[in-house]
């Protein structure tokens, strides 16, 4: 399906345009600041499209999913709490079916296809933020192992890195993780994660920690050498306490906004046809709203 092309209707006997619309699907849905990108994008290139909320209880998910082209939906992003049944009831693509878990839904023809947008997110923000990372990252930790985590390590096998070691609270999720992705995979106690740093270029936290109200991710990163880079999926606050304790030794770090911008990317370009582009003009809109919800106690 071409994305250039608009949905053309049969309207009293003659043939209307109307603007391609797509969607966020969640429960609660009213945080997600998708709508904020796809509409900045939307107005910026002149497309006539619309990005909207929709709020879908968990019971009724199959059934809007069902009746998303009827509801003139090209395509939806999926978040909280249907990334897992929007992956069953859809044809995924490879790294979907991997990470178990979709979050852009588009119609080709009469097929509902799916993929999972984090995995590029996360790497097209590590190549804006440290251009050439793959060259010298032979071994990264990552912090955490629920379905960020499991995006995160697919991406980074797949950019070729030869060793991730998982660390996780819950050690047996880390296991699990490891069993799925196979010998370049390791997992390591929580408590041991420092002594692991010392020969770490590339420390990426996946988990809820440094989240605003949730307890701070303490970790010592001295051990890390002076050219490791520090991810953090973590977008509220933008500068999380890792971040800042990184960026204050001087290390490059990679945020948890430039991730969701990028993530938004590829949906855009499926259902509006056009490839669209990372701005920091974007990135201070998205910071400015997540700074006036987080100061509304949001
Ligand atoms: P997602 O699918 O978005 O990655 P998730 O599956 O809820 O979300 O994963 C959240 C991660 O944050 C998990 O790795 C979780 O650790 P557990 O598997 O032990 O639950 C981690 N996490 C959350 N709160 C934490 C805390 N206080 N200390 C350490 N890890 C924590």
């Amino acid at each position: 399906m071409s994305g250039d092309r608009r949905i053309a209707q049969y309207r009293g006997g003659r043939s209307v345009t109307t603007a391609r619309a797509a969607c966020v699907i969640g429960w609660p849905v009213e945080h997600s600041r998708s709508p904020l990108i796809h509409n900045y994008w939307l107005k910026r290139y002149g497309i006539a499209g619309e990005y909207r909320r929709e709020a879908v209880r968990k019971e009724d998910f199959s059934s809007f999913i069902g009746t998303l082209a009827a509801r003139g939906y090209v395509g939806a992003n999926v978040t909280v709490p249907h990334k897992e049944a929007a992956l069953a009831l859809s044809l995924p693509d490879e790294r979907a079916r991997i990470v178990g878990a979709v979050n852009t839904l588009w119609h080709d023809g009469d097929v509902l296809r799916s993929t999972n947008t984090d995995v590029e997110g996360f790497l097209d923000n590590l190549d804006a933020c440290a251009p050439h990372w793959d060259r010298n990252v032979t071994k990264a930790v990552v912090l955490g192992a629920g379905g960020a985590a499991r995006a995160v390590i697919y991406g980074l096998l797949s950019r070729g890195v030869g060793r991730v070691v998982i660390a996780n609270r819950t050690a047996s999720r880390a296991e699990a993780l490891r069993e799925a992705f196979g010998e370049r995979v390791r997992s390591r106690d929580w408590s041991s994660l420092e002594k692991e740093l010392t020969d770490t270029s590339l420390l990426v936290n996946t988990t809820t920690l440094g989240m605003h109200r949730q307890p701070p991710l303490t970790l010592d990163l001295a051990p890390l050498g002076r050219h490791a880079i520090v991810a953090d999926i973590v977008y509220v606050p933008v500068m999380t306490p890792l971040l800042a304790a990184a960026a204050a030794r001087g290390l490059v770090i990679a945020d948890g906004l430039g991730m969701l911008l990028h993530q938004a990317v590829r949906g855009f370009a499926l259902w509006f046809g056009k490839t669209p582009e990372v701005t920091g003009d974007l990135r201070a809109l998205v910071a400015a709203d997540l700074d006036a919800a987080q100061s509304r106690g949001q």
